[in-house]
């Protein structure tokens, strides 16, 4: 295992901040990960895997692990289904299309989310009305502390929007290494109610879908609205779409009849938060390199050079903005290293 020195991770953050890792190495298997946690002189260590929902704002002081675990196989089947096992470093997109190659289905709403597999659990990434956990069976983590591998269940996991145990009682504590989904071999079903994309599959004049076509539905969507961190730098959605309960939502609704919303229980209402910032009027906006993406003001970008500062600055000034304007706290999805 070779450490590298004062590496920059600008290709390794789809942000592209320019930020070193004081010490760097690349895991390429079960034992690289072992070794590397296992290294006393650098008590310090950074778990980097796709790097597609952070924000970075300073150099990283501590040994940085690349995550670069590979390996998809079949591991169990019948007529129906089928159970594949998916290492942590695979790239989800990837990944996705590899599922709709064998036609397996499951997956292909969440076609084009940037990053690894072994992310996606952290915090149940979601796309088009489906979440990772609709299609998770389990994921194998290893424990930082004492390198054991445990195998975490789907009720383990505590998934709930954009969040899971990782983020909270596990956080920092493993390293995820690979990711069990189950997915259907026919008679798939298939997730088409998000308006979109059916809009989409009309102007395709697709009135019989197969998961392929639903694919190719959400890859167009993705591209209208979201950049991509190859030519615009940036981490998706930065900002969780918040959640208000019934007597908030009453008078945000009296004052805001126009505002989109999405009822999710009987006390509780989901807010785009796209939308609450485009009216504080930051859609398309520019500040020095960083900035409020045109098409989908959830998504903050970096044009060449901001650094995390800059984006977090602007990212306080719209979190202060909406709660003026709406009284209603939006916080960030991604994922900020201080
Ligand atoms: N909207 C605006 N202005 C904007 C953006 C959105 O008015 O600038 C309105 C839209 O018109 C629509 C509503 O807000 O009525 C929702 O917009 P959209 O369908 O684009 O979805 P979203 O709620 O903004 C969420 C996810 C995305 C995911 C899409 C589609 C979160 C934080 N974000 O965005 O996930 O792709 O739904 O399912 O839940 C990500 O997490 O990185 C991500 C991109």
């Amino acid at each position: 295992m070779v450490i590298q020195q004062h590496k920059s991770l600008k290709e390794y953050n789809t942000f592209g901040i320019a930020a070193k890792a004081k010490y760097f190495c690349e895991i390429n298997t079960i034992e690289d990960l072992k070794s590397a946690l296992n290294l006393s002189q650098y008590p310090n260590k950074f778990i980097l895997s796709g790097g597609s929902n952070m924000l970075i704002t300073k150099d990283i002081d501590a040994l940085v692990l690349h995550i670069n675990l590979k390996g998809i196989e079949i591991v169990a089947e019948n007529k129906d289904r089928a159970t594949i096992k998916v290492m942590a470093g695979e790239n989800w997109h990837e990944m996705v299309l590899w599922t709709l190659s064998k036609d397996f289905g499951g997956l292909e709403n969440m076609s084009l989310i940037p990053g690894n597999t072994g992310t996606a659990p952290i915090q149940n990434i979601g796309a088009y009305g489906v979440e990772l956990k609709d299609c998770f069976v389990s994921c194998e983590a290893m424990n930082i502390a004492t390198q054991e591998i445990t195998t975490f269940s789907k009720e383990a996991c505590k998934f709930g929007y954009r969040d899971s145990f990782f983020k909270n009682k596990g956080k920092g504590q493993y390293v995820i290494t690979s990711v069990n989904f189950n997915l259907t071999k026919r008679n798939h079903t298939l997730n088409t109610g998000y308006g979109a994309i059916e809009t989409e599959l009309a102007n395709q004049k697709i009135d019989k879908p197969t998961i392929k076509d639903v694919s190719n539905a959400v890859i167009a969507i993705r591209k209208s609205k979201l950049p991509d961190p190859k030519e615009l730098g940036n981490s998706g959605s930065f900002f969780k779409n918040p959640i208000i309960d019934k007597e908030n939502f009453k008078s945000f609704n009296e004052k805001n009849p126009e505002a989109p919303f999405y009822k999710i229980s009987e006390d509780a209402y989901k807010i785009p938060a796209g939308w609450l910032i485009e009216q504080c009027g930051y859609k398309g906006k520019r500040f020095g390199d960083a900035g409020v993406h045109k098409n989908q003001a959830l998504v903050l970008v970096n044009y060449a050079n901001a650094t995390g500062e800059d984006i977090l600055k602007l990212a306080g000034e719209i979190m202060a903005s909406v709660k003026s304007k709406f009284d209603i706290t939006i916080s960030p999805e991604v994922n900020i290293i201080k």
